[in-house]
C-alpha cells in the first residue's frame, strides 16, 4: 500500500496520520473546540496533517492523497460538508477544494461511518464480505454500508444516514431536528439529553446522588458531569433512571437493527464506535430485539459482531478512501 495521509474530523476531537494499508506511521490529536467553527478548526486540520507528516518525516509530496471523513449530511461528489448536526457553524464548507488547494494533492471527502465502513470492510470485521453494514454509536450515529464490496453512496454520499431512521414515529427530539431517530435515543447525545430532561422534570434524585458520589471533587455550584459513560455506570450500579434510560436505548438500537435487516439483508453488521465499549450492556438487550421481531430469513443470514479496528477506524478508513478510490 502507498503511503496515505487520513483525517478524521469528528464533533469532540480532529485526527489525522500518515498510513499504510491499516498500519499507521504516525498521529496527531487536537481538539475540535467547544466553537468548532470552520474558521477555527480548519487551520487545526492543516496543524494535524503537519504534525503527522513531520513526524513521520513526510513531506506532502511523498504521499498518494489524504482522505478526509467527516460527518454528514455531505456531498462526496463535489466535496461539501453541508450540514452535520454534530458540527454546528459548519454549512455548505468546500473542505475537498480547500484542502486540495493548501496540499496540491487528490483529496477525497466521505462520510465519516462511510469511511469507517469501508476501514472494516478492507482491514477489520469486514474483511471477506461484500454485503455489510457498519453502525457506529457515539456522539452521533451514523451507517457506512457496503454492498457488490462498494460504499453505497446514493446520489452523493448521504446514503446510510442510519443514526437518523425512525424507531418511534412520536419520539424524542434529535440534533438533526426531527423526532424518534435512532440517534435521538441511542447515542452518547441522546442519552445525555434524556437523562438531563428527567432530572430537569425532577426525576433525577438519585441519579444525581449516584454522580457526586463519582464526582467527589466538586463544588455545589460546579456542574455535575452527565454524559453517557455516567449513565452506564449508574445502570451498572443499580440507578432505576439509569437503567431505564440505557435500555431503552438499547432497545431502539434493536429496532434500528432489524430495519436494517430488513432493508439490507446484511452477511455482517459490524458495531462500532465508544459506546459500544458498553458492550453487552448495549448488545445483549438488542439482540433479543432482532431476535423477536427480524424476518426469520434474513435474520438468520446477519451476523452482528463489534469492530475491530477500535479508536482508529475512522482514520483507517479515511486513509482507505485513496485506495478505494485510486486502485
Ligand atoms: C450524522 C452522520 C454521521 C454520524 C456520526 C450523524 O449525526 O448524521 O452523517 O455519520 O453522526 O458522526
Ligand atoms: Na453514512
Ligand atoms: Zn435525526
Amino acid at each position: 500500500y502507498p503511503l496515505v495521509v487520513g483525517v478524521d474530523l469528528g464533533g469532540t476531537q480532529i485526527r489525522a496520520a500518515v498510513l499504510q494499508g491499516a498500519t499507521l506511521l504516525s498521529r496527531a490529536n487536537l481538539l475540535t473546540g467547544d466553537n468548532g467553527t470552520p474558521e477555527r478548526v480548519i487551520p487545526r486540520l492543516f496543524q494535524a496533517v503537519d504534525q503527522a507528516l513531520a513526524d513521520a518525516r513526510l513531506t506532502p509530496a511523498q504521499i498518494a492523497g489524504i482522505g478526509i471523513a467527516a460527518p454528514g449530511p455531505l456531498n462526496n461528489r463535489t466535496g461539501v460538508v453541508i450540514s452535520p448536526p454534530n458540527l454546528p457553524g459548519w454549512t455548505d464548507i468546500p473542505l475537498r477544494d480547500i484542502f486540495a488547494e493548501h496540499y496540491q494533492l487528490p483529496i477525497y471527502l466521505e462520510n465519516d461511518a462511510n469511511a469507517a465502513g469501508l476501514g472494516e470492510h478492507l482491514f477489520g470485521a469486514g474483511r471477506g464480505s461484500n454485503e455489510m453494514v457498519y453502525l457506529t454509536i457515539s456522539t452521533g450515529i451514523g451507517g457506512g454500508v457496503i454492498t457488490n464490496g462498494k460504499i453505497l453512496e446514493g446520489i452523493a454520499g448521504a446514503a446510510g444516514e442510519l443514526g437518523h431512521i425512525t424507531v418511534d414515529w412520536r419520539g424524542e427530539p434529535c440534533g438533526c431536528g426531527n423526532v424518534g431517530c435512532l440517534e435521538g435515543l441511542a447515542s452518547g447525545t441522546g442519552i445525555a439529553r434524556r437523562v438531563l430532561a428527567a432530572i430537569a422534570r425532577g426525576e433525577g434524585e438519585e441519579l444525581l446522588r449516584f454522580a457526586r458520589q463519582q464526582q467527589p471533587g466538586l463544588h455545589v455550584d460546579e456542574e455535575l458531569r452527565v454524559d453517557a459513560r455516567l449513565v452506564a455506570q449508574a445502570a451498572t450500579a443499580g440507578v432505576p433512571l439509569a437503567q431505564q434510560i440505557l435500555g431503552e436505548a438499547s432497545e431502539a438500537l434493536g429496532v434500528g437493527l432489524v430495519n436494517i435487516i430488513h432493508i439490507f439483508n446484511p452477511e455482517l453488521i459490524v458495531l462500532g464506535g465508544g459506546l459500544m465499549q458498553m458492550g453487552a450492556q448495549l448488545l445483549a438487550p438488542a439482540r433479543a430485539i432482532v431476535q423477536q421481531r427480524a424476518m426469520q430469513v434474513p435474520r438468520e443470514m446477519a451476523r452482528i459482531v463489534l469492530a475491530e479496528l477500535g479508536p482508529n477506524v475512522g482514520l483507517v478508513g479515511a486513509g482507505a478512501l485513496i485506495y478505494y478510490n485510486q486502485m
